[in-house]
Order: structure tokens, then C-alpha cells, then sequence
């Protein structure tokens, strides 16, 4: 399906935008708005309920043309419909890529190797639901006839960011006689925190695992059931009002001893990054309940049609992936800030880092041959306000080029006096701010002493998008989380990289299997490793005061 023969930086396009860039990286965005008064207007695309302004990028209609032929010549068009038509675009496991049927209509059709998966995927939603009421109700009783008032998902990855991040962004709609927690780290503290107050005979666990392998995940799957029977009287049917499983893996998950009634499947046409809106959301539908859970699907919905049929030069994703594209292709611009003015969205930068950079962070291209290009970016960032009081500084002022995304919504969810006229203005303010910057006559003009003018200079021309909307719902969740799936998307069929597969955190894992026993072994005289992890292990052991070499 990898239409495009010719190497990436070949395209007719990618070489015109070498040749463009050259050009545009001595235009000043004063110059670009000073050009076009109605630039902040014209430069704006709306989709599924979000409002992108990307005016104050350091692009020109020529660069958005050319950068919109690139995504032509890349195949991006016939990329997408692979996608949705459930072709295996993931060639390196074989699989198709189908989150998208995550959200489709209960009408309607996606079919692999003959069957329409959509019912499939509502049958699913529908045994959560009714599992959900149940739990919500108070219907739902633990081992000792208690009804459940705590609820900890145990998972890592794309099965714990994911449910964490959607639990904070929707706490306003969740259920506050539940409390959720969220155990991931093998780090055994995770999950000691997170029981230490909790009542075992009200507490359900949601083990939530693709593989239902993940080490850490099954770790503490194991020892979250010794603190149950430890805190139940020892009665192993105890498990079975207490622990629920998200798999695709029912063997693994019956072999741990959750009856597969109390299991709620996906299949492996699902990335784990991208699986947030399958049953690994069980946590969130608990949380904000069936029709809010449905409201997101909604969104993510509305979000993948707009990418499937609007023309790339009004299509939100594919805009936000090509400017992506733009900064780290041409401009050498490593990281990616996003910049939530919403405290709700708190997690969101962490969710996108799995997002993006487990998806592009690739050095080779489909066919094999190793990338003559930067790939993805380094996403991070933090809520605004909170950031501008830390590293903001080096956005402004520093040596590198930070692409932000300020995403803010018209209406808070609980107005308080006038915090949220604060909040906004300081959002519109950091975007203005980093566009205009202040030049050394603004700063001499307000009488600064002439030796401290130079820091007090902003040079400007630091771009950024905003992202708006009217206010924070489950549908605006789902329409946020896809726009940047489907940029992450958009970036890889240029790059001409596999988004889905993450070959990358193998390696550490194997390694980890074969260290572990040798931290445990009786002596350390099989260490084969490098003289560092050999010296590394035996510090350990005797940290331990178990045998062997002292390093
Ligand atoms: O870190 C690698 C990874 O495979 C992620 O892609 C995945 O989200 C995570 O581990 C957890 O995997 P699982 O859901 O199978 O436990």
C-alpha cells in the first residue's frame, strides 16, 4: 500500500520546501501579520467542535501549499483510506489499524478479513455499560456483600495513560462517591499508596492489559490480589467480585484467575497508545458513566471524519501534523510544547508523549532503509498557568525553537469570580507574546537602563497554534485526543515511518528478564554482561548482602 516510490527528501515538493525555508527563516511573523490584516482569521480551521488558529506559524500561503503538495506526493490520501478501509498498514506485526471502529456508529460497517468488527465493538461497550451500571448503582456487591466504593486500574502504557488522563480531564462528570486510582509502576510504592486507605471488601481491581504479560502490570496484578485475600479472610472466590480484566488475551487472563465473564475484550487491531476509547476506557465509563462514555466515542467520532473528508488545507490533524512536520523537517526544531489552559488537561502532555513519540519515534523508513531526516519531536509541557512560572523563560528567550500548542476553552466548568478572564488572558498573552516578542527600541522607549535593555529583548517569531473550544466535555475530549492521533498519523505517512508498532522498548524488557534472576541468584559468577552493568549488579547484591564479587 506504500504508494510512494520515491525517497522522501526526492519528492518535488520536500526539495521546494528546502529551497522555501531558506527563504522564510529570515521573515519576522511582525512581517507576516503586518502583510494581512485579516491573517489571524483567514488562518484558522474549524472541525468537530475545535477551532485551530495556526496564524501565528512561521508559514506563508506558499509554504501551506507546498507543504499540502508534500502530503500529495507523500500518498497521504490513500494512506488515510487504508487506514479506514482496515488495511494492514502496520506491516511490521501484520495487523491492521482500526481504532477509528472504536467510534463508529452502531450502524456502521468496517470490515476485516470478512467480518464487520462494529457490532463486535458495541457488544463490547454494551457488556461496560451494563457492568458500569451495575458497579454505579451499588448493584454490584463485593465478597462480603459491600457494595464497591473504590476503584484501581492496574495497568502501564497506553493501558494506564490513557484512563488516567480521560479520569482528570472528566472528572466534572465522573461519579464522586467512587474513587479512582491508577497503579502502573512496578515501583511496589505505586500500588502501596494507592490501597494503603482503601478497604479491600469495597475495592475492585481493573487489571487492564493488551497482553495481560506486561511485567510490571502482572506484578502488581499478583500483589494487589495478596492484599485483597489478606485483607478478605484468604477466600480465593474473594478474586471474582474483586478483580475485572481488559485483555485481548483470555488465556492469560483465566490462567491468572479472573473468570472470563469478568473480562472485557479488544482485539489486536488496536494499538495500545490508541486504546483509550476501547474497553481499556472501563476505568472512565465507571468514572463519568455509559452516556458521557458514548459522548466521547462521539467525539473521537466527529474528529475522524473531518480527517477522512475534509481537504488537507482545512483538515485539522493533517494541518497540525504538516507544521509538525515543517518545524522538525526544516527549521531543526527537536521538541514540541503543548501548553493546556485547563488544569482539567493536566495529564494530557503525558498522554501525548506515549502518543507521539511512541508512534514517530522511528529511524526507519517502511521499506526498511534508515531515515535521512528527523522524525518525531520530543512532545512535553505542563497546564498554563503553572508553566509561564518556570520554564516559559526558555521558550521566550532561550536558543532553541519550541513550537508551542495553547489549547483553552471559552467556558470554565465551574465559574469561580474571575479566574477564568485571568486564565484566558494569559493564555492569548503567552501566544502574543512569543509571535511579536518586543524589539530593543520598545525597550529603550520604556527608559530601561541601556545595560540591561539586551535582557529585557524579545526577538519574537516563536511560533505557536491555538486550539479552542467551547468548553471541556467528553465529546471535546474525544475530538482533542483524535485531532492529534490523526497529526501523529499525518507526520508518519510523510516521514514514511510505522506509527504502530514500538519495536523500541524490546530490547530494555529481554534485558530486564535476564538481569533480574541475576540479582537474585545465589552468587553473581555468570554475569556476562559489560564490565559497567556487571559492576552495576554486583553493587546491588551486596547493597542486598547476597553473595559474590565485591565490586
Ligand atoms: O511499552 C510498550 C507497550 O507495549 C505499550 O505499547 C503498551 O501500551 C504497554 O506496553 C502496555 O502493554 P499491555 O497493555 O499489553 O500491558
Amino acid at each position: 500500500m506504500n504508494a510512494t516510490v520515491t525517497p522522501l527528501t526526492s519528492r518535488p515538493a520536500w526539495q521546494a520546501l528546502e529551497t522555501h525555508a531558506r527563504t522564510m527563516r529570515d521573515v519576522h511573523l511582525r512581517t507576516l501579520f503586518a502583510g494581512d490584516p485579516a491573517r489571524g482569521q483567514r488562518l484558522t480551521a474549524k472541525g468537530a467542535g475545535l477551532l485551530l488558529d495556526y496564524s501565528k506559524n512561521r508559514v506563508n500561503d506558499e509554504t501551506l501549499r507546498l507543504l499540502a503538495r508534500l502530503a500529495d506526493e507523500s500518498g497521504l490520501r490513500d494512506r488515510i483510506d487504508a487506514m479506514f478501509r482496515g488495511d494492514r498498514i502496520n506491516i511490521t506485526e501484520d495487523r491492521a489499524v482500526l481504532h477509528v471502529a472504536l467510534r463508529a456508529p452502531r450502524d456502521a460497517a468496517i470490515v476485516l478479513d470478512g467480518r464487520n468488527v462494529v457490532p463486535d465493538v458495541h457488544a463490547v461497550l454494551d457488556k461496560m455499560a451494563g457492568f458500569a451500571q451495575r458497579i454505579r448503582g451499588g448493584d454490584w456487591k463485593g465478597h462480603t456483600g459491600q457494595r464497591i466504593r473504590n476503584v484501581i486500574n492496574i495497568g502501564i502504557g497506553g493501558s494506564d495513560l490513557g484512563p488516567v488522563m480521560a479520569y482528570e480531564a472528566l472528572r466534572h462528570y465522573s461519579e464522586r462517591g467512587l474513587t479512582f486510582r491508577f497503579v502502573s509502576n512496578v515501583d511496589g510504592i505505586d500500588l502501596v499508596e494507592a490501597t494503603r486507605d482503601l478497604d479491600p471488601a469495597e475495592t475492585l481491581f481493573i487489571v487492564s492489559s493488551k497482553t495481560f504479560t506486561t511485567l510490571e502490570t502482572m506484578t502488581n496484578a499478583q500483589s494487589a490480589r495478596d492484599w485483597l485475600l489478606a485483607g478478605l479472610g484468604g477466600d480465593p472466590r474473594a478474586v471474582a467480585r474483586h478483580f475485572v480484566a481488559v485483555s485481548t488475551n483470555d488465556q492469560k487472563v483465566s490462567e491468572f484467575g479472573i473468570d472470563t465473564a469478568n473480562m472485557f475484550g479488544f482485539w489486536d487491531w488496536v494499538g495500545g497508545r490508541y486504546s483509550m476509547d476501547s474497553a481499556i476506557g472501563l476505568s472512565t465509563m465507571l468514572a463519568i458513566g455509559p452516556d458521557n462514555f458514548r459522548a466521547l466515542l462521539e467525539g473521537f467520532h466527529q474528529m475522524d471524519e473531518h480527517f477522512r473528508t475534509a481537504p488537507f488545507e482545512r483538515n485539522l490533524p493533517v494541518l497540525l501534523g504538516l507544521l509538525t512536520v515543517w518545524y522538525t523537517s526544516f527549521f531543526d526544531a527537536h521538541t514540541a510544547a503543548v501548553l493546556p489552559y485547563e488544569n482539567y488537561l493536566k495529564r494530557f502532555p503525558a498522554y501525548l508523549q506515549q502518543l507521539t513519540m511512541e508512534s514517530n519515534g522511528k529511524s526507519v523508513t517502511l521499506d526498511g532503509g534508515q531515515v535521512a531526516y528527523d522524525t518525531s519531536p520530543i512532545y512535553w509541557g505542563e497546564p498554563g498557568t503553572n508553566g509561564q512560572h518556570s520554564f516559559y523563560q526558555l521558550i521566550h528567550q532561550g536558543t532553541r525553537l519550541i513550537p508551542c500548542d495553547f489549547i483553552a476553552f471559552a467556558h470554565p466548568l465551574t465559574p469561580l469570580g474571575r479566574h477564568h478572564d485571568i486564565l484566558l488572558a494569559n493564555a492569548f498573552a503567552q501566544s502574543e507574546a512569543l509571535a511579536f516578542g518586543k524589539t530593543l527600541e520598545q525597550v529603550q522607549a520604556e527608559g530601561v537602563p541601556a545595560a540591561l535593555a539586551p535582557h529585557r529583548v524579545f526577538a519574537g517569531n516563536r511560533p505557536s497554534n491555538t486550539i479552542l473550544a467551547d468548553r471541556l466535555t467528553p465529546q471535546t475530549l474525544g475530538a482533542l485526543v483524535a485531532l492529534y492521533e490523526h497529526s501523529v498519523f499525518t507526520q508518519g505517512a510523510i516521514w514514511n515511518i510505522n506509527c504502530f508498532d514500538q519495536w523500541g522498548v524490546e530490547l530494555g524488557k529481554a534485558l530486564a528478564q535476564r538481569i533480574l534472576p541475576e540479582l537474585e541468584a545465589p552468587d553473581d559468577s555468570a554475569l556476562r554482561h559489560d564490565s559497567s552493568t556487571n559492576n552495576l549488579i554486583r553493587w546491588y547484591r551486596r547493597s542486598q548482602q547476597r553473595g559474590g564479587t565485591l565490586p
